[in-house]
C-alpha cells in the first residue's frame, strides 16, 4: 500500500486527460496545419497517425503509468533502470513547453478583454506586433518586459499553480470538471454562430476539399504526426503521470479510446468553426479563402480580431467568448504539463507537493518572463518549433522503439491492459507500435532533420537558431541524463501495491 494520490472518479480522470489533450493545439494549431497541408488531403495522414500511432501510444502510456505507478521518470526507471532518461527527457520537453505555453494563454487573456472595445481597431496585425507585443526589431534581441503580457502572465501562473497546490482530486480534477464543460458549451455557441454566417460554406469547402497532389509529401506526414502527438499530449510525460493516479481497477483501453476520440472530435469542431469564420471573412472582403488564412499565432491573434470586426452583431461578446475558450483550453493543458515535473521532482527528491509546485512551477514561471519581453515572440517561435519537432515527435519515436524493440515489453504491457479492459488489444496494437509507427515516423524524422539542417527555420539567423532552437531541444535530452545520474532514495524503485478504490 502506498500514499499515491488518486482520482476521485473515472469521469474525473477522463476529463483531466481530455483537458490536457484539448488545448491551444486544437484551436489555433490544427486548422492552420490542416489547411497548409492540403486541406481535405490532410485527413488521411491525420487519421492514419491517430489510429496507428496516437491511440496505440496513448494506450501504451496509460498502461505504463498504471502498471508502474509513478511519474514518467519513475515509471520508466521501474520498467528498466537504464531508460529512466526517457522519462526525464519528456519531463524536460514539458518544462520547456510550459514556459511559453503560459505566455500564449496570457495573450489570449488580454485579447478576451480587448474584444469588448475592439481595441485592435482597423489594423489587428499592427496592433498585435506593435502596440501589444512591442516586438523587437530582430530575433535574439530581448528588450524590456512588456507589462501588457507580464500582468496576465502572472495571473495565468497564479491560477495554474494554485490548482496544482491543491493536488490531484481537489485541484486538477475539480478544475477540469469546471473548465471542460464550460469550454465545450462556449465553443459550441461560437461554432454554431460561425456556421450561420454568410460565406461559411466557402470556408468549409476550402477546409475539406482534398488536394491530392500533396498527399505523397513527407512534409504532410510530418505535420500529421506532429499534430497528433502535440494534440494528444503524447511523449510529454503527461499521460504516464496522469494514469499513475488511477485506481487498481480501471478500463485502460477504453479510457484511451474515449480520450483520443474526444480530442479529435473537438479538433474537427475547431477546424469547422474556424474555417466557417474564415469563409465569412473572405466573403466580406471578396477574396478567396486562401488569402485570409494564416497559421499559428497569426490565425488566433490577427485573423480572428479581423473577423470579429466584421461580425454583424455582438462583436465584442463573440470575440471575448473565443478568447475565453483559448484561455480555458490552454489552462487545463498547462496544468497537466506542469504536473509532469511536479510529480517527477516529488518522486525523485521525496519532497512535499507544495515544495515541488513551488520550485518546479516557480522556475518555469520565472523563465517564462523571457517570452514576455519585446523579443519574446521570436524566442517563442523557435523554441516551439524545435521542441515539437525534435522534442515531442522524436521522444515519441525513441519511446516506442525502446519499449517495442529494445525492452521487448509490448506483450507484457498488452497483457496488463487486457487484464483491465473490456476491449482486448489484438495483434494490431503491437504491429502499429512495433512496425508501422517506427517505420513511418522514423523515415519522416530523418527527412525532417535533413530539411532543417539545409534550410534555417523561417530564415532566422543560424546563431539564433543554435541557442534558441537546436540548443533547447538538445538541452532537454542532456537534462534527461543529468537527472538520471541522481540516485533514487532507498526502495523507491519497488512498485507499491495499488489501493483498491471502488468507483
Ligand atoms: N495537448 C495540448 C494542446 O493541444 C498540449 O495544446
Amino acid at each position: 500500500m502506498d500514499n499515491r494520490p488518486q482520482w476521485g472518479t473515472r469521469a474525473g480522470f477522463i476529463l483531466a486527460a481530455v483537458g490536457s489533450a484539448v488545448g491551444l493545439g486544437n484551436i489555433w494549431r490544427f486548422p492552420a496545419v490542416a489547411y497548409e497541408n492540403g486541406g481535405g488531403a490532410f485527413f488521411f495522414p491525420y487519421l492514419f497517425a491517430l489510429l496507428t500511432a496516437g491511440i496505440p501510444l496513448l494506450v501504451m502510456e496509460f498502461t505504463i503509468g498504471h502498471k508502474y505507478r509513478g511519474s514518467a521518470p519513475l515509471s520508466y526507471a521501474r520498467l528498466s533502470k537504464k531508460y529512466e532518461w526517457i522519462g526525464w527527457w519528456q519531463v524536460a520537453v514539458s518544462f520547456v513547453i510550459s514556459t511559453y505555453y503560459a505566455v500564449i494563454i496570457a495573450w489570449a487573456m488580454s485579447f478576451a478583454g480587448f474584444s469588448f472595445s475592439l481595441k485592435w481597431g482597423d489594423d489587428p496585425e499592427g496592433f498585435l506586433f506593435g502596440s501589444y507585443l512591442n516586438l523587437a526589431e530582430a530575433p535574439g534581441q530581448v528588450g524590456s518586459i512588456v507589462p501588457g503580457v507580464f500582468i496576465p502572465l502572472v495571473i495565468v501562473w497564479v491560477i495554474a499553480l494554485g490548482v496544482l497546490f491543491k493536488g490531484i482530486k481537489k485541484g486538477i480534477e475539480i478544475a477540469n470538471k469546471i473548465f471542460i464543460p464550460a469550454l465545450v458549451i462556449l465553443f459550441l455557441i461560437i461554432v454554431v454562430r460561425a456556421l450561420t454566417l454568410e460565406g461559411a460554406a466557402q470556408g468549409l469547402d476550402a477546409f475539406f476539399k482534398p488536394d491530392w497532389s500533396q498527399i505523397a509529401s513527407p512534409k504532410v506526414w510530418v505535420a500529421a504526426y506532429g499534430q497528433i502527438f502535440f494534440s494528444l499530449s503524447i511523449a510529454f510525460a503527461i499521460m504516464v503521470t496522469y494514469s499513475s493516479y488511477l485506481p487498481k481497477k480501471t478500463d485502460i483501453t477504453n479510457n484511451a479510446f474515449i480520450t483520443g476520440f474526444a480530442n479529435s472530435g473537438f479538433e474537427l469542431l475547431a477546424g469547422i468553426g474556424v474555417f466557417a469564420a474564415l469563409g465569412f471573412m473572405a466573403n466580406q472582403a471578396g477574396v478567396p479563402v486562401s488569402e485570409v488564412v494564416a497559421g499559428g499565432v497569426g490565425l488566433a491573434f490577427v485573423v480572428f480580431p479581423q473577423i470579429i470586426n466584421e461580425f454583424p452583431a455582438l462583436n465584442g461578446l463573440f470575440g471575448s467568448l473565443f478568447f475565453i475558450c483559448l484561455v480555458l483550453a490552454g489552462l487545463s493543458s498547462l496544468i497537466s504539463i506542469v504536473e509532469t515535473f511536479v510529480a517527477g521532482v516529488q518522486d525523485k527528491f521525496k519532497i512535499s507537493r507544495t515544495k515541488a509546485v513551488l520550485y518546479g512551477g516557480g522556475l518555469s514561471a520565472v523563465i517564462s518572463i523571457l517570452f514576455a519581453t519585446q523579443g519574446g515572440l521570436y524566442f517563442l517561435d523557435a523554441a516551439d518549433y524545435f521542441i515539437n519537432q525534435f522534442g515531442v515527435a522524436l521522444a515519441g519515436l525513441v519511446e516506442v522503439v525502446i519499449v517495442a524493440w529494445v525492452l521487448k515489453e509490448l506483450k507484457n504491457l498488452q497483457n496488463h491492459a487486457d487484464s483491465m479492459s473490456d476491449i482486448r488489444l489484438g495483434g494490431w496494437w503491437r504491429v502499429c507500435l512495433g512496425i508501422i509507427t517506427p517505420a513511418v515516423l522514423g523515415y519522416m524524422m530523418v527527412q525532417n532533420i535533413i530539411t532543417n539542417i539545409k534550410d534555417n527555420y523561417e530564415g532566422y539567423p543560424t546563431s539564433f537558431l543554435l541557442y534558441s532552437g537546436w540548443g533547447v531541444a538538445i538541452g532537454a535530452v542532456i537534462l534527461g541524463f543529468v537527472f538520471m545520474s541522481i540516485k533514487w532514495q532507498k526502495n523507491t524503485l519497488e512498485i507499491p501495491e495499488n489501493k483498491e478504490v471502488s468507483q
